[in-house]
């Protein structure tokens, strides 16, 4: 059968509170950043992205990263993290504990240029700065390339940078690299190619994928990357998110739209749908505007009937 080969088990990056809130137009008080990342805490996710330590003049809307990172409530088990660009943010994620950062570049020199203010060799310079000292100080690093499967400026991104930065980075001590559809250009065939590619270099629990949904897609290219044996996924709760340095892109893949598909397939995740829900009835009373996953919809309309049906018969 089709489906056979996939994994059983299957873990999702929730990168909601990063992801997501950078790219809101409104700032949301931290005080509603905390309570969204403590109640995801709670859902059996394993992994939160919850802020980053970049510079509060590039995403202003993460600026209270500090705050938000030395107020959540940790639970043992899940894993909290942080994007770093440099230097000066892995000191500052240093200083309030953090125990896993992400570094970040692009596979396009023009995205990587327009978002980091570098070229992509001054950027995997600058890394010696933060991936080393970090793992010195016995913080967990991952990394994402961002525009793996197409640049909002340049269009078609050759694959082979996408191996060649997964291996410079895999040789400087990042234990996961996320390929990021940082636009949602790319298509379950493309996926396939892709993940061919770097897959026959590159341990497979070293590979996650990071789609944002712009086209509809992301779902489509998640199952080809399971196919692929890829076992990490990155979502946002309720489809948020958003690089405010890639024109057109949109939110993220939503995690409650991810985790019902899988469920519904019989693949475990470990995480309470219900909770996700509720996580994503949260974050939209706090950006102030409706949240585009489809599984969120359709539940909520569901409720809403069974509300009504009840009510009649009552
Ligand atoms: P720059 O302007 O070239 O850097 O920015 P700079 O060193 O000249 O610093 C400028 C100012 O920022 C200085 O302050 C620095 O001190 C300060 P001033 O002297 O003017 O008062 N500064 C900092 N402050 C706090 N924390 C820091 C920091 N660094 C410098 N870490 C820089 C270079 C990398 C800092 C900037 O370009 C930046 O912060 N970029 C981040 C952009 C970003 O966060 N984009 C979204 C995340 S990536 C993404 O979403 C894609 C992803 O989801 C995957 C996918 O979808 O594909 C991950
Ligand atoms: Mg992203």
């Amino acid at each position: 059968m089709l489906f056979d080969s996939l994994p059983r088990r299957v873990t999702v990056y929730e990168v909601g509170p990063r992801d997501g809130l950078q790219n809101e137009a409104r700032q949301v008080p931290t005080g509603d950043k905390i309570a969204f990342i403590d109640a995801l805490s709670e859902t059996g996710l394993e992994h939160i992205e919850i802020t980053s330590f970049v510079s509060p003049k590039w995403i202003p809307q993460l600026a209270d990263a500090a705050e938000v990172a030395t107020r959540v409530t940790r639970r043992p088990g899940v894993g909290y993290s942080a994007l770093v660009p440099n230097k000066r943010g892995l000191d500052r994620a240093l200083e309030v504990g953090m125990g896993e950062i992400a570094v970040f570049l692009s596979a396009s020199e023009t995205h990587n240029k327009k978002n980091v203010n570098k070229t992509i060799a001054d950027t995997l310079d600058a890394f010696t700065q933060v991936i080393e000292p970090a793992l010195a100080a016995g913080v967990k690093v991952r990394a994402y390339v961002s525009t793996v499967f197409g640049c909002p400026y340049e269009g078609e991104v050759d694959p082979a940078v996408a191996l060649h930065l997964c291996k410079t980075l895999r040789q400087m001590g990042v234990y996961q690299v996320s390929l990021g559809d940082t636009v949602g250009v790319a298509n379950p065939a493309q996926v396939e190619r892709v993940l061919d590619l770097v897959l026959a270099e590159v341990p497979i629990a070293e590979v996650a994928v990071h789609f944002h949904d712009t086209q509809g897609t992301a779902l489509a290219n998640c199952l080809a990357a399971l196919a692929c044996g890829v076992t990490t996924i990155d979502a946002a709760v309720g489809g948020l998110g958003g690089c405010p340095y890639a024109p057109g892109a949109s939110g993220n893949l939503a995690t409650e739209d991810l985790v019902a598909m899988l469920h519904s397939m019989g693949l475990e995740t470990g995480i309470d749908l219900e909770k996700l829900i509720e996580c994503s009835r949260l974050a939209e009373s706090f950006v102030g505007h409706d949240l585009p996953s489809k599984y969120l919809k359709a539940h909520l309309g569901k409720r809403a009937r069974s509300r009504r049906r009840a009510e009649k018969g009552a």
